[in-house]
Parts: C-alpha cells; sequence; structure tokens
C-alpha cells in the first residue's frame, strides 16, 4: 500500500511497508517492535505467498541473518517457498534434515552447531547454527517450516525460537 504527499511542492509517495528496525536494540526490543509490524504488514493481504514474502524479508532486514525462509509441506516433501539469502535447496524429504526433522517431531528445534546435528543437511557451507520452527494450520497440522541460518556461532538462542514462535502463530490467519 502507497499514500502520496507533498514535500517541497514535489509529489512523493510514502511506502506503508517501510520497516522500522532498531539498530543498537536488543534482541528483545527488536522482535517486540517487528511483530506488531508483521501483523499490520499482513493483516490486509490474505495471499500466503505475498505474506511469506514480507515476513522473511521483514526478518532479514533486522537480524541480517545468512538465511531466513520457508518450506511448505506438500506431500511427503517440503517444497522451497520465500526466502532470502542465498539459493537453497527445493526440497526436503519428511524426517530428513533439521527441517524435515521439525516438521516429523512437530516442534521447533535450535541447533547452535549443525556439524552435531546428524543429517543436517548444508544448502551453504557458511551457514554453522539454525532454528527451525512448525508452522501449525487451524488443525495443528504441520503445513511448513521457518527456517533461520546464521553464519555465526552463538548468535541463535531460546529468545529468537520463542519470538520466531510467535512470528508463526500469526501466520496461522492467513493460511
Ligand atoms: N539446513 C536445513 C536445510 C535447509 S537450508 O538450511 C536453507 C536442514 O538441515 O534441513
Amino acid at each position: 500500500m502507497c499514500s502520496k504527499n507533498v514535500l517541497l511542492g514535489k509529489e512523493i509517495v510514502i511506502m506503508a511497508e517501510d520497516l522500522t528496525i532498531m539498530p543498537g536494540a536488543s534482541k528483545e526490543e527488536k522482535y517486540n517492535a517487528l511483530i506488531p509490524q508483521i501483523r499490520s504488514l499482513t493483516g490486509g493481504e490474505t495471499d500466503l505467498t505475498a505474506n511469506l514474502a514480507n515476513i522473511a524479508a521483514a526478518l532479514h532486514q533486522t537480524f541480517g541473518w545468512l538465511w531466513v525462509g520457508f518450506y511448505l509441506a506438500k506431500n511427503e516433501e517440503l517444497v522451497l517457498g520465500p526466502f532470502q539469502g542465498p539459493v537453497a535447496c527445493t526440497r526436503i524429504r519428511y524426517g530428513r534434515g533439521v527441517c524435515g526433522t521439525a516438521w516429523k517431531e512437530q516442534k521447533s528445534l535450535l541447533v547452535p552447531d549443525v556439524n552435531a546435528f546428524p543429517g543436517h543437511i548444508a544448502c551453504s557451507s557458511l551457514s554453522v547454527a539454525e532454528i527451525v520452527v512448525p508452522v501449525f494450520d487451524t488443525q495443528g497440522k504441520v503445513a511448513g517450516v521457518l527456517d533461520v541460518d546464521s553464519e555465526k556461532y552463538d548468535v541463535l538462542d531460546e529468545t529468537d525460537v520463542r519470538f520466531l514462535e510467535e512470528i508463526c502463530a500469526i501466520i496461522l490467519s492467513f493460511l
């Protein structure tokens, strides 16, 4: 959505989708500023792809992680959805890798060191830590996962898991 304003006699377009990020703020403060913006960005839109794309972009802009995006459950596989970051594997089988395991176990997985996770799928050799959070539909079935990859150790923690779960719960409303 855009609105038109006049500044110094010239018409300018203000993008309602601009994201307010708080550089220097704590992780909690950043999430607390981001979550209402995600609600507002997705609130007037029913298209799943559009909303997931904006959520991935908003998370990437805010935290600068190596990769953040979605995989959507289709039959026995997770299929790559909207994301930000380097190109990634397009399909992950049920129970495989961190993503497929989070789907199978229906729970969030925090992997502080991907080398210590048997079966981790390395889409990028730069990724050293990962969080995968299932996205549940209204029936409590896993509709997909949100995946975050970091090229740094000690960046992703339980605080991220808690807030990312909150973000995934917002997705329920437009699934
Ligand atoms: N590392 C994931 C694969 C997806 S990429 O990280 C984008 C996994 O083990 O499932």
